[in-house]
């Protein structure tokens, strides 16, 4: 029988573990408090595998959603029950503060195992984030350590249902174990691909999908995220007009959704009248390929919610300070492979990434033609650049090599303004944004939160192997 879950009725929370948040804070009390234990768990992801994988999660859930409240404190406490590495969390796209970064080295020390670490924030945007660690990211991450962070208090007018819809791929071999997650191979191209294709945790093939129940007639919103290491998508929808109204949890003007695209760690907040007749379904697709990968089936239930026509509404927000471009600094930001040879010698390829380095140590990919160091995060290079705090910038994202990459900053939303590419793109807001080989794209922000931040691309084999810098505002 195919898997039915419940849409989530806005405010009706049930999820693993977390449910503490939210218990029923108003904006400005005291702090909420609640826990994130990262542990090791032995599950199977497929009935198939004959063993069980090895997954690393949070609260023992595949991608628990974290609900809080736009201005709302809380204290989260991370502790570290993996056996054998430090951890951190970060939360990727909240505006705070430099030390609650969870950046292990540059602001705070790492989480080793048996210890914990309190992060405390009041987030500052309301809208569709997730966090997760910040240390061997690409085996932490691929081994299912990530959450979604759902910030509440951006609805003029509410929704009817609030549907999170959270995709990654494992990299699972048939046996169930996981991995290699890095290769030489697919760290020097478009990144290793996972075989096994998963929408909140629910096994996604040709011919089966998870199912989700939506009420029928009634005002849907679909908080969408590619949490994948590696995969690009193209966002879709068959079955419903939809609207896309925020972007990386930051709103933007309703805008009809034919395709987004979404690199790794980008959010799409869509808006959309579900059919008025109960069983009808709504098809989320991925539309990257030239033919459509059904995601997920939203199924509509009860008698029809809304009588009047559907019309897309504004989010509040954003609150974003807004950038002056007209005469800011131009920040160039090149992004390329190494310098030096960057092809792996045919012998090489494919070998788990580990046993190359060993044998042939070496960065894959630059920023303006620095490289992190292989070593990690214990030893930050120079900052990419130093920005006047206070101040308007324009970095000019220029990737010069054959693969996408999409590139976060931290600490900062930017406004996405102009594209080499397409004349036609949407302003819009983001933390992450996905940059074509050949492209040049511009955003700007102000630098208001100061801090050495990182910037990175999100396909975290290229960021592992030296696609990874600081931006310092002083
Ligand atoms: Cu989600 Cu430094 O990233
Ligand atoms: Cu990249």
């Amino acid at each position: 029988a195919p898997l039915t879950r419940r849409a989530l009725l806005t405010g009706a929370l049930a999820v693993g573990g977390l449910a503490a948040v939210g218990a029923r804070p108003a904006v400005g009390e005291r702090a909420v408090t609640t826990r994130l234990v990262a542990g090791q768990v032995a599950r199977r992801l497929t009935p198939e595998q004959p063993q069980a994988s090895r997954l690393r999660l949070y609260n023992g859930t595949v991608l628990p959603v974290l609900r809080l409240k736009k201005g709302q404190p809380v204290e989260i406490t991370l502790e570290n029950r993996l056996p054998d590495e430090h951890t951190t969390v970060h939360w990727h796209g909240l505006r705070i503060a430099h030390a609650m970064d969870g950046v292990p080295y540059i602001t705070q020390p790492p989480v080793e195992p048996g210890e914990s670490f309190t992060y405390r924030f009041a987030p500052p945007d309301a809208g569709t984030f997730f966090f997760h660690p910040h240390c061997n990211t690409v085996e932490q991450l691929g081994r299912g350590l990530a959450g979604v962070l759902v910030v509440e208090g951006d609805e003029a007018r509410p929704f009817d249902a609030d549907l999170v819809l959270a995709y990654k791929d494992w990299d699972l071999a048939p046996d169930g174990t996981l991995g290699p997650f890095l290769t030489l191979k697919g760290a020097a191209n478009a990144g290793t691909f996972g075989s096994l294709t998963t929408v909140n945790g629910e096994v996604v093939t040709k011919e089966r999908q998870p199912v989700f129940e939506v009420p029928a007639g009634a005002d849907l919103r679909l908080r969408f995220l590619n949490l994948d290491n590696t995969r690009l998508l193209g966002l879709g929808l068959h079955g419903a007009e939809a609207w896309l109204v925020a972007s990386d949890g930051q709103p933007l003007p309703p805008l009809e959704l034919k395709n987004w695209r979404m690199g790794p760690a980008m959010r799409a907040d869509l808006a959309l009248r579900t059919p008025d007749r109960p069983g009808a379904v709504v098809e989320v697709l991925n539309q990257r390929a030239a033919k459509p990968k059904v995601l997920a089936r939203l199924v509509t239930t009860g008698q029809p919610r809304r009588r009047a026509p559907f019309e897309p509404t504004h989010l509040t927000g954003p609150f974003l300070p807004e950038p002056q471009i007209e005469g800011a600094p131009v920040v160039p930001m090149v992004f390329s492979t190494a310098p030096g040879p960057s092809a792996p010698p045919p012998e090489l390829a494919g070998l788990p990434f580990a046993d190359a380095l060993c044998l042939n140590p070496r960065t894959l990919w630059a920023i303006n033609r620095q490289t992190w160091p292989q070593e990690g995060h214990a030893h930050p290079p120079a900052p990419l650049a130093t920005l006047q705090r206070g101040r308007t910038y324009v970095l000019e994202l220029n990737n010069i090599s054959k693969h996408f990459h999409p590139i976060h900053l931290h600490g900062h939303s930017f406004k996405v303004f102009w594209s080499s590419d397409d004349a036609e793109l949407p302003v819009h807001w983001a933390d992450t944004t996905l940059v074509a080989p050949g492209e040049r794209r511009r955003v700007a922000f102000v630098a208001d939160n100061p801090g050495d931040w990182m910037f990175h691309c999100h396909i975290i084999e290229h960021q592992e192997t030296g696609m990874m810098g600081l931006v310092r505002v002083a």
